[in-house]
């Protein structure tokens, strides 16, 4: 499939995602949140892809934003359908994916961008990059989820401080707030993603998925994530990894999942 604002490659069963439009600061207009969304949705669907990184073109920017300049004018309701389409199409979407993803904050990872970063399952970020949802100095608040990930991620009291003042903090810090959980330089990011998408594909994918929803289900307020996570371990019984994954640890080998 070949997009317009983004690109897609895959090797050794890890698929790089990167938003490219360096110029606009790899900025979230509908057109790329429509891509992103069709190629989610295959590497998703794709059983050969064990792990999805997704990053910004440049050395400035991983995404500066959603796209002032397609909502500047919007009225009340197109705004309420921006933030629901939005929401729906990429930002939940990415969370509730059974396919692993990482951010690489590799820049400026402002408002929607974020709000993407946040979406995925886990963060590292180089030793440039800053982050910050400046939405109130737009009139505006976050509506791509920013409002709901950002307390979860570093408490409600950070989360309040960093969405009133508009302001940014850099990579040290969003570690120590745990909004990343590792700070590399930027030469060295992508690899040091893969390095950690290498260890995730030697384990269970279906064990990995059912993992990624029972902690989803404890953020959700209609679902009991014990209930999830009791559900979920006994699925794990009924699949050929476990009983792989079980009979190589007995029989002192490694483990070669089947992914069923
Ligand atoms: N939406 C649309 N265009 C954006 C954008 C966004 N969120 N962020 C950056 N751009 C565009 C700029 O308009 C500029 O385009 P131009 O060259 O056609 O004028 C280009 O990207 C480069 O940005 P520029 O502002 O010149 O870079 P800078 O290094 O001076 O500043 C930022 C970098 C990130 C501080 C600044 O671009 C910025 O504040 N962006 C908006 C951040 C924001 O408020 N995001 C939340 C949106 S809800």
């Amino acid at each position: 499939m070949s997009y317009q604002n983004i690109l897609v490659e895959e090797e050794n069963q890890i698929a790089t995602v990167t938003i490219n439009r360096p110029k606009k600061l790899n900025a979230l207009n509908k057109a790329t949140i429509q891509e992103l969304h069709e190629a989610f949705s295959d590497l998703n669907d794709d059983s050969e892809i064990k792990v999805i990184i997704l990053t910004g073109s440049g050395e400035k920017a991983f995404v500066a934003g959603a796209d002032i300049s397609e909502f500047a004018n919007f009225s009340e309701s197109e705004g309420g359908q921006l933030a629901a389409k939005g929401q729906k199409l990429l930002f939940d979407f990415i969370e509730n994916m059974s396919t692993p993803v990482i951010a690489a904050v590799n820049g400026f990872a402002l408002g929607g961008g974020l709000e993407l970063a946040m979406a995925c399952h886990f963060r590292v970020a180089s030793s440039n990059a800053r982050m910050g949802l400046p939405e109130v100095s737009l009139g505006v608040i976050p509506g791509y989820g920013g409002t709901q990930r950002l307390p979860q991620l570093v408490g409600k009291g950070r989360a309040m401080e960093m969405i009133m003042t508009a302001g940014m903090i850099d990579a040290e810090k969003a570690t120590q707030y745990g909004l990343v959980n590792h700070v590399v330089e930027l030469e060295d990011l992508l690899s040091y993603c893969e390095k950690i998408a290498g260890r995730i594909s030697n384990n269970s994918l279906v064990a990995i998925k059912h993992a990624i929803k029972a902690v989803n289900a404890g953020f959700k307020h209609d679902s009991n994530g014990y209930a999830v996570e009791i559900n979920s371990f006994g699925a794990c019984f009924g699949t050929d990894d476990f009983i792989e994954g079980t009979t190589a640890f007995l029989n002192k080998r490694k483990a070669e999942f089947p992914g069923e």
